[in-house]
């Protein structure tokens, strides 16, 4: 069964460790993520962008792909379905389609704006028992069409979504989705401090999870963040794992064209890298 992600968060920010948000592309990447969550006896959060749904057809294929895979796979661990920076349109679709969990991204608005319509579907996330992200200052970069200009954000402003009932929190503090550049000046700490210290404990999260350092990673969780995104990093193992596949010429071996045998390095390739972030944000065995 799919849950919202609420209680897995505050577990976690109570216990100091991070769920991840796997972002997920298709049915490969579905099956890897909760294969291995089950695995690892961990909590998971499937994260879905409005592109990746497009792709998948619809957020009601979405929904009942996850679902029906739950199921069928025997998972027992705790799953949420959620949308990764929705527009109000997606927050509707969503609602509708029976995701578990949503990110209203308000970000690019004035303060203000984001607040009331951050409001707006807090209420009605709430009213159907989903749990709902907000967002303030911004990602930088960007991922599926959304981009962000990486402002840091400000803890007054964190303060004000936070006490409008957000169930998480995501604050640019110099995250960047996708690789970070040559020069990166890190995650701001002092800014994340300051969050943390106005925003009354609710679950911080941490976007951009794709090449952070491992001590940034443990300094976040220790200053309150409990779920941590990635995406590119299984994209990029994917399609590196795929590409040795082709170059040794597997793929023109006896059936070796064969999609079920054509997708399996990748496949094994997300579920490392879903393993490997499970045990460095201590989700291992919290389910
Ligand atoms: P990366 O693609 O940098 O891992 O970021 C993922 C993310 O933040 C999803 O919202």
């Amino acid at each position: 069964m799919l849950v919202n992600a609420k209680a897995m968060l505050q577990k976690a920010a109570k216990e100091g460790y991070a769920v991840a948000q796997i972002n997920i592309n298709n049915l490969e990447w579905t099956k890897a993520v909760l294969v291995t969550a089950q695995a690892q006896k961990s909590p998971v959060i499937l994260g879905v962008t409005g592109g990746a749904a497009k792709y998948m057809v619809s957020f009601s294929v979405v929904t009942e792909m996850a679902k029906a895979m739950v199921k069928s796979l025997g998972i027992t661990v705790p799953v949420a379905l959620h949308l990764d920076h929705g527009s109000a349109a997606q927050c509707d679709e969503c609602i509708e389609a029976g995701f578990t969990s949503i990110m209203f991204d308000g970000s690019h608005y004035p303060i203000a704006e984001n607040l009331a319509k951050t409001k707006h579907y807090v209420d009605l996330a709430h009213t159907k028992g989903m749990s709902i992200e907000a967002e303030v200052g911004s990602i930088g970069g960007e991922e599926d069409g959304v981009v962000g200009a990486g402002d840091l954000a400000d803890p007054e402003e964190c303060r004000q979504i936070a006490a409008l009932g957000v169930d998480f929190l995501a604050a640019g503090i110099g995250n960047i989705h996708g690789v970070y550049p040559e020069g990166w000046l890190g995650l701001d700490f002092d800014v994340l401090g300051k969050i943390r210290d106005v925003c009354g404990g609710i679950p911080l999260v941490l976007h951009g999870g794709t090449g952070i350092p491992v001590e940034m990673i443990q300094t976040a969780i220790s200053l309150g963040v409990a779920k941590i995104n990635v995406n590119t990093e299984c994209q990029l193992a994917f399609a590196d794992a795929t590409r040795g596949y082709i170059e040794a010429g597997m793929d023109l071996q006896g059936k070796g064209f064969d999609p079920r045998k054509l997708l399996a390095p990748g496949y094994d390739a997300i579920c490392r890298v879903v393993q490997e972030k499970m045990e460095l944000f201590g989700s291992v065995g919290k389910a």
